[in-house]
């Protein structure tokens, strides 16, 4: 696979004092100064209403989406897409009306997540139409603005930051009741120019895994939400235990043997049912980050091989099994963020 320099299709050009497009004159067609120069101050005058109605926009997102939640990691992989598509889905299958914003422009995968690989996006009267999702979730990802999926986009800074910008200022959300923002991981420009742009963030959902080393990455994250004055609304652990199920005599005595050779061994019930997790990443890196860091723990993901399965075949676990273990854990996290949003006097997303 080559490295190679992208031209993005950007609905309208960005508008940035450093950007590094410039605009050409076209070459072989000779025009007068004065004509340029009045070119030159119309497309200034163009950009610079476009800017205006974005700042203007923006202003209304205040009123229009009543809970903006980030979803950040210290490191990647974690599985923040998974959770930012969990949480939106969640959300939406209560009834609420949701966004979900993909600022990972450079490996962008909730579309795919979501089942909205390929889509088109309209624009219209200047504005992006979000794509629609599972349970009317509206998508916006940058992957619906590359032509190649395939070909690595290189970013260079600037552009970069314009194009957060965009999504934030020009994509036509209407009303919502919550907008999930996902993150490429670590904490660098993204979330920082998403929180400079996207006022009333409500606060941010750290994402992590059972290790020990959780705590060092949750840290990370959480020192980052300060810096940008954002609450932290707290941390859910994700890849947590791996449940197994089997079948053996009635109310007999089964021994594994568990991950790091340590023995397991539970009771099979009446039936013969027996079930047991397995900590495959140790456990409860989540919980002692949380309680260390003083921040709320929000629950855990279990380890689920259907959620591998549903990011290639773009139905998310809570889609295909929406009474699942998955599913119903999801419902915790969001019960518990939703909660701590009415403590703080925001009764919007009360669920009635
Ligand atoms: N609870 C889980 N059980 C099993 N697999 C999971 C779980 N959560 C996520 N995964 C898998 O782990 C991989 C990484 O997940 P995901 O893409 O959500 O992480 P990420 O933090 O967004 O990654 P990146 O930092 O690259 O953006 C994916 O293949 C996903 O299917
Ligand atoms: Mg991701």
């Amino acid at each position: 696979m080559s490295w190679d320099i992208v031209e993005v299709q950007l609905p309208f050009p960005i508008v940035m004092g450093d950007s590094p497009i410039s605009h050409h004159k076209g070459s072989g067609q000779e025009k007068s100064t004065q004509e340029t120069a009045t070119n030159e101050q119309k497309s200034q005058m163009e950009q610079a209403y476009r800017e205006m109605q974005r700042k203007m926009r923006i202003a209304k997102l205040n009123d229009d989406i009543k809970h903006k939640i980030l979803v950040l990691s210290g490191k990647g992989g974690v599985g923040k897409s998974t959770v930012a598509a969990g949480l939106a889905l969640s959300l939406a299958r209560k009834g609420l009306k949701v966004g979900l914003m993909d600022i990972d422009i450079t490996g962008p995968n909730i579309p795919k997540m979501m089942g909205l690989e390929d889509m088109d996006l309209n624009v219209e009267d200047g504005q992006i139409f979000p794509a629609k999702g599972p349970h009317g979730v509206k998508v916006i990802s940058m992957a619906f603005l590359i032509e190649d999926p395939d070909k690595p986009v290189i970013w260079r800074g600037p552009i970069k930051l314009g194009a957060i910008q965009q999504f934030i200022g020009d994509v036509a959300w209407g009303k919502l009741d919550a907008l999930i923002v996902d993150f490429p991981p670590g904490t660098s420009d993204e979330p920082l120019t998403v929180s400079q742009h996207l006022p009333g963030i409500d606060g941010v959902v750290i994402v992590t895994t059972p290790q020990e080393v959780a705590l060092l990455d949750s840290r990370k994250s959480i020192n980052f939400a300060k810096t940008i004055s954002v609450p932290v609304l707290g941390v859910v652990e994700n890849m947590s235990g791996y449940r197994i199920r089997g079948k053996s005599e009635p109310n007999s005595k089964v021994s594994l043997m568990g991950p790091e050779g340590i023995s397991i061994d539970c009771i099979s019930d009446g039936e013969g049912n027996w079930s047991t997790t397995l900590d495959i990443f140790k456990k409860g890196g989540g919980l002692s980050a949380a309680e260390e860091l003083s921040v709320p723990y929000l629950g855990s993901l279990p380890f689920d091989p259907g959620i591998v399965r549903g990011g290639d075949d773009g139905v998310h676990r809570i889609i295909a099994e929406p009474e699942g273990e998955t599913a119903q854990a999801f419902n915790v996290i969001v019960d518990n963020i939703t909660n701590s949003l009415n403590e703080d006097a925001t009764p919007s997303l009360k669920i009635t």
